[in-house]
């Protein structure tokens, strides 16, 4: 059934497609097999990229867009093509949408599911299925963000019984202490990169607190969540995609020693009662259980960190606006959404077609990816009043789709709210006047999009 009037079953054809179940099945023989990890290099990133890069030449929108975000690059001319092709475009590759009622309607809808960009079918699809690495990943199942219904509705129940608004709430005031120590401890002597110094920490340290991360540990997992970062994109290099494979094995196998250690000597931490709710339960696996909490571990400081520094840079862009924000306090949460509206940090998400669908009159058929543009949405001049101003009294800022929209929408929202607007007052309070300096470089990732270096002088 079609959830909404501008997604409807095609009158004919029509087929569904069956969502993945779970993990797939363990491959025989070692996974580090460097012929198979080429093969899948090559079928999942190495033939795609080449084609990217080719189509874009051709004029391909879609191609344009890989290519201009790559290395962080602005894409904002290949977003208003986009738009100017009308609510769905049909690119070489997959179907794109920046229109923000669109993208809502296609993350919420129950005829697309979520999943692997690469993966939808076909010979390329089943020499992935069988050459892929056999570990955890965030684009895999039982990854939240690529599981459906009922499976999904389990997992995400499990997780939001602990990770409630009541438990974001009760952390405000230990993530304002935490922003102070780290605003303390920076040199204000000499320039200082505010990414590595700031932005980068506040997440991290909030998130491993919530999650009973020792101290000690959080440098480790803070350059672990980094390396995996580049995960979510398309058309890696060979050799990063090396590192990637690599970070993402180190990380398992960090996680499962720290999933051990909470077993043996559980705190009040929220990662303690998962544990404790699973194993009472028996709903969930270890390998689902060790997939959850990796993605909330990395989800919660791999996309904060990013709002941190858009924040940052905007408001020392634009110091009318910080000056209205001095004077009216009350405009900080709104000012938090609109840094999130007009720079968001995660670009893009995308959803699998399950059925032949008709989208604004335009034939989808079964198996299609729709990569829904979260930045384009979010400048879409029918909902977004000149959308390119940056303007923190913004009213509807909020209906920005940042965090997505439907059953995948952000399990942490509230925190990252939060998180954001607790770090980027307590910054701006205590070094008014912060002076950017030269040599602020974007991260070079495609989907998360942020700044990897912010030089400034604060006094
Ligand atoms: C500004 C910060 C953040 C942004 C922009 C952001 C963005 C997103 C987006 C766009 C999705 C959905 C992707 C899709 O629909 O395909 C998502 C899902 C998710 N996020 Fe966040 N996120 C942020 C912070 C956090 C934090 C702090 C946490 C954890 C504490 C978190 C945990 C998750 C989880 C677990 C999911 C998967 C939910 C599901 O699939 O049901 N995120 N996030």
């Amino acid at each position: 059934m079609s959830t909404n009037q501008g997604i409807r079953p095609a009158r004919s054809g029509e087929q569904a497609t069956t969502p993945p179940a779970g993990r797939r099945p363990r491959l025989p023989g070692r996974v580090r097999d460097d012929a198979r990890s080429t093969v899948y290099w090559g079928a999942a990133h190495g033939l795609p990229r080449v084609a990217v890069r080719t189509a874009a030449r051709r004029g391909d929108l879609q191609g344009r867009l890989i290519v201009a975000g790559a290395g962080g690059g602005e894409v904002w001319d290949a977003v208003e093509q986009v738009r100017a092709a009308g609510p769905l475009y049909r690119g070489r590759f997959a179907f794109l949408t920046v229109d923000h009622a669109v993208t809502r309607e296609v993350l919420a809808s129950g005829d697309f599911r979520a999943g692997s960009p690469v993966r939808t079918g076909g010979l390329l699809g089943g020499l992935m299925a069988r050459t892929a690495p056999d570990l955890l990943h965030p684009m895999e199942p039982p990854s939240l963000l690529v599981t459906e219904p009922p499976m999904h509705t389990r997992h995400r129940q499990l997780v939001s019984r602990v990770f409630t608004a009541r438990a974001v709430q009760n952390l405000r005031a230990r993530t304002e202490q935490i922003a102070s120590e780290l605003l303390d401890g920076l040199v204000t002597a000499e320039p200082v990169d505010l990414v590595a110094a700031y932005c980068a920490l506040l997440p991290v340290t909030v998130i491993s607190e919530i999650l009973g991360v020792p101290p000690g540990e959080r440098p480790r997992v803070l350059a672990l969540g980094s390396a995996v970062a580049p995960s979510l994109d398309f058309g890696l290099g060979f050799r990063q995609f090396r590192s990637v494979t690599a970070a993402l094995r180190d990380f398992e196998s960090w996680l499962t020693g720290h999933l051990a250690r909470l077993r043996r000597e559980p705190g009040d931490d929220l990662l303690s009662q998962l544990i404790v709710a699973r194993d009472q339960d028996g709903g969930l696996d270890e390998g689902e259980l060790k997939s959850i909490a990796g993605l909330v571990l990395a989800a919660g400081f791999e996309t904060t960190v990013n709002l941190l520094g858009n924040g940052i840079a905007l408001l020392s862009r634009f110091p009318e606006q910080l000056g209205r924000l001095r004077g009216q306090p009350e405009l900080w949460p709104g000012a938090v959404e609109e840094i999130l509206r007009i720079d968001p940090p995660v670009l893009l998400t995308g959803r699998i077609s399950i059925r032949d669908l008709d989208v604004r009159g335009v034939a989808v058929p079964a198996g299609s990816y729709v990569v829904t543009v979260l930045a384009g949405a979010n400048r879409d001049p029918k909902v977004f009043a000149e959308p390119e101003t940056f303007d923190v009294a913004r009213a509807n800022a909020r209906d920005h789709v940042s965090f997505s929209a439907g059953r995948h929408f952000c399990l942490g929202a509230s925190l990252a709210r939060m998180e954001g607007e607790v770090g980027l007052r307590a910054f701006f309070d205590r070094y008014p006047d912060v002076t950017m300096l030269p040599g602020a470089r974007r991260r070079a990732n495609r989907v998360l999009r942020g700044w990897s270096r912010l030089p400034a002088r604060l006094s």
